[in-house]
């Protein structure tokens, strides 16, 4: 006969808290949605569910929900430089320009969608000139596709590249073949200012079929048009009948080499808005005159019906004018965001623009999203003219008397009868005094150390008890592959914003390309490396709990499954955090019985989210004795914090039962209910109550064991298998 009494019991409490300070070294996560959805909570060892590190061995878990590749569709054939987008949604089309080829993809899903059959090869010629040239055969002497546009109905495709630092247009039909020889279109062969040299600049262009000179169709542009990049343009090409092939209009451009038209520009969009066209770029700002040079970012805007003056600017644009972009913090000095990287239309929404901006690369980094109206930008090219008297003289406002008349820069009918007196002043004063403000006078977001790349941007409605509700949702990527998935409302003539999500996307690769489907609800995004594509409404795949599910648009939390859905109506979403305790009712209450002696662990997330870390997650114990108090984590032979922001319960006792709550900022995040089982610690009466509860903690004591050895194992299989494709990271999302 074995006595056992509560001395034994302690000495199995050390060992399982031993095993538990193992556990915790290593940190092993454990997975809450697995306690959800285990309605009697098993208070042992259960708890511990290995990381999602041997894939090979956890995919078949029901567990880790949220790695499983389902929700994220890929598309790479090599690192092929992924970097120009373009979607056809009538065709139902994603055209990806890559080095030497042309993708066209399947948008419903990418990875359908094949690297021979859809793909053109378009070989660069010339590269050993190239080569001579110093440039390196792998990478800058190939053909970089960085322009692909629709024409006419979309049948037929523009597509310019940088042909081994030779650029060269085609013209393709959609379905990725060329053109019969008696198909000639004119103009096209010579890329030279439609598209740039070098694969590493930042150009834009954009096809234009409507209210042109002749109403002809003709591409804009914004590149450099020389090897050297001395000579940067705004461009338009010769416009020709396409039934003839006669040259109607010639070509039009910035004045060449002339620095208050163009300075350095790194363009980033260009848009075709009623009797205009748009270019958003970054240039050295030549109205800077402290000491040093500033980056200022851009929206210039020329006349569609523009064919130049007559002795003047014959071969330039006669209506060219631009306008700084304020990107900035407010206050008594405010900082700028000064360098545009990306800049977004929803399309058939001509009314706002959506751009990232960052601050120079010296300094303190961080990055901006701000949104500019066309009524805003407007108002910027119909104030005042900006002027230096001399080289030496400040900047300012030129006086309403010396502007001329017809005001430069409006859209007359025919540019060449213009006065030379209007010529002549916009020749010299193409720079606008005043910035173009942002909307509600504040970025939309911003954060520091940060580099954001690209964005697109979502507006969704959302159907709530009658009311409709609009949210603009903004998804940037940055230059470490990862995504910020941002919320924008109005609320009260106030706008608001939050932070809902980050998405390790490409890790360690930066976002250059990225474009959006609300008909395919998928966001597509492109590195070097790879194409991939994302659900827009991403719910029980990014949320486990209440509060973060209640304030994404697209996601709403099913009170009874306790599972984040896509949204629809009767489902807790409260996007502006309007309602206090939204979510606490749905919590639900997770009883836990322990026998004393244990330790426990109790979860707050599966994995702290990367967009929650700099909330603090607080513990509350309710107490018979001391009522509700928070728990510090100073005695760490009783209390541990999990770095997953879990409570660890060392050795519970009688002290440790009642109810534990844990919350996030104003929100209640979980809540358990602990009762401890004293009652097997009074000495048993009969001997076969001994035999039961020894042999019930031998079986304990083996479970432990062979956790243990499990885990050991696991851990043996991880560091072998350790390569870089781990889900290690919480915003991982592949
Ligand atoms: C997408 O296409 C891939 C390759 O054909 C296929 O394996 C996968 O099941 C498809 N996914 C969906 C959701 O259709
Ligand atoms: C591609 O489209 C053109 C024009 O619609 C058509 O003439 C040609 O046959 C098509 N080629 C293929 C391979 O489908
Ligand atoms: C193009 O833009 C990127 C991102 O801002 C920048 O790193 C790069 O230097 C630019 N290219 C050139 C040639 O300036
Ligand atoms: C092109 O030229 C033909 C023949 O001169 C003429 O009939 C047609 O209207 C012209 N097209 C355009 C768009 O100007
Ligand atoms: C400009 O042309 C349009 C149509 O061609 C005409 O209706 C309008 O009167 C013209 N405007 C001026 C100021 O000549
Ligand atoms: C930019 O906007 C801020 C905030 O509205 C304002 O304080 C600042 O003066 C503006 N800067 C310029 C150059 O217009
Ligand atoms: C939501 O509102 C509550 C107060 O009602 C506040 O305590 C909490 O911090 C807010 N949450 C966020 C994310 O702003
Ligand atoms: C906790 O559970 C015990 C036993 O099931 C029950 O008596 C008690 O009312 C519960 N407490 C709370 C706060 O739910
Ligand atoms: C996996 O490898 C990385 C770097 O190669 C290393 O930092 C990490 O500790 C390794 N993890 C394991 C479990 O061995």
């Amino acid at each position: 006969m074995f006595a056992v009494n509560c001395r034994t019991m302690d000495v199995l409490a050390v060992f399982v808290r031993w095993s538990v300070f193992l556990l915790i070294a290593v940190s092993l996560h454990v997975h809450s949605q697995a306690v959800q959805q285990t309605t009697e909570v098993d208070n042992s060892y259960n708890f511990y569910y290995e990381q999602p590190c041997c894939s090979g061995t956890v995919s078949k878990s029901k567990y880790h929900v949220r790695h499983r590749r389902d929700h994220v569709r890929e598309f790479s054939c090599g690192t092929l430089y992924y970097r120009t987008f373009f979607v056809d949604s009538k065709r139902d089309a994603l055209y990806v320009g890559a080095m030497d080829r042309l993708y066209r993809l399947n948008m419903n899903n990418i990875s359908a969608s094949h690297c021979e059959r859809d793909s053109i090869n378009l070989e660069p010629s010339n590269v050993a000139q190239c080569v001579s040239k110093g440039k390196s055969e792998h990478f800058d002497c190939r053909n970089h596709v960085r322009v692909i546009q629709p024409m006419g109905d979309g049948s037929r495709l523009y597509v310019c590249g940088t042909n081994a630092h030779s650029p060269k247009d085609w013209v393709l039909y959609s379905n990725l073949t060329h053109l019969p020889r008696h198909e000639y279109v004119p103009g096209i062969g010579m890329g030279v200012a439609k598209c740039p040299y070098d694969p590493a600049d930042n150009s834009t262009a954009l096809w234009v079929e409507k209210g042109n000179p002749g109403s002809l169709p003709a591409l804009y542009s914004g590149t450099n048009a020389e090897f050297t990049k001395a000579d940067t343009v705004i461009f338009r090409t010769d416009l020709h009948n396409l039934t003839t092939g006669r040259r109607e209009f010639a070509f039009k451009r910035t004045l060449k080499y002339d620095s208050k038209w163009l300075d350095k520009p790194n363009f980033v969009g260009s848009f075709d808005v009623g009797d205009y066209v748009l270019f958003f770029f970054r240039e050295t700002a030549v109205e800077y005159i402290n000491c040093g040079k500033a980056v200022y970012s851009r929206v210039a805007r020329v006349c569609k019906r523009d064919t130049g003056g007559k002795n003047i600017l014959s071969q330039n644009w006669a209506t060219y004018l631009k306008a700084r972009l304020n990107c900035s913090i407010p206050g008594e000095f405010p900082f700028y965001f000064n360098e545009i990287q990306s800049i977004y239309k929803v399309p058939g929404d001509d009314s706002r623009f959506y751009g990232v901006f960052t601050t120079a690369s010296t300094g303190l980094m961080g990055s901006a999203i701000c949104t500019f109206t066309i009524g805003d930008i407007q108002k910027a090219f119909e104030g005042k003219f900006k002027e230096q008297a001399s080289s030496s003289s400040a900047w300012l406002p030129v006086i309403s008397s010396k502007v001329p008349e017809p005001r430069p820069g409006t859209c007359v009918n025919d540019t060449s009868s213009l006065p030379d007196t209007v010529l002549n002043f916009i020749r010299s004063h193409p720079l606008m005094d005043s910035a173009v403000s942002h909307e509600n006078e504040k970025p939309i977001y911003y954060k520091r150390d940060l580099f954001f790349t690209r964005l697109v941007v979502d507006k969704v409605k959302v159907d709530m008890m009658g009311h409709q509700l609009e949210y603009t949702v903004y998804y940037s990527g940055t230059n470490e592959g990862k995504i910020h998935k941002i919320v924008q409302w109005n609320r009260n003539g106030d706008s608001q914003s939050a932070l809902l999500d980050i998405f390790d996307v490409t890790p360690g690769e930066p976002i250059q390309a990225m474009a959006i489907s609300r008909m395919h609800g998928s966001l597509y995004a492109a590195s070097d490396r790879r194409v991939l594509q994302l659900r827009l409404a991403l719910c029980a795949r990014r949320y486990d709990a209440c509060v973060r599910c209640a304030r994404d648009p697209y996601c709403g939390w099913d009170r009874d499954a306790g599972v984040c859905r896509e949204y629809m109506p009767g489902l807790i979403q409260d996007v502006a955090n309007e309602t206090a305790d939204i979510c606490d009712s749905s919590i639900a209450r997770k009883s836990v019985s322990a026998t004393w002696g244990q330790s426990l662990h109790l979860g707050s997330f599966v994995k702290m989210p990367e967009v929650l870390q700099p909330r603090a997650v607080t513990w509350y114990h309710y107490s018979r004795e001391k009522g509700r108090h928070p728990i510090t984590f100073n005695k760490p032979e009783k209390y541990i914090e999990t770095s997953e922001h879990g409570l660890l319960i060392i050795s519970v006792n009688e002290a440790d039962a009642g109810r534990y709550d844990c919350w996030l900022g104003g929100s209640l995040l979980c809540s358990y209910n602990i009762t401890v089982d004293t009652h097997r610690c009074s000495p048993p009466e009969k001997s076969n109550e001994y035999q039961k509860i020894y042999s019930n903690w031998c079986h304990e004591f083996e479970k432990y064991k062979t956790a243990m050895k499990t885990w050991e194992r696991k851990q043996e299989q991880c560091a072998r298998q350790n390569d870089s494709n781990q889900n290690t990271h919480p915003n991982e999302i592949v």
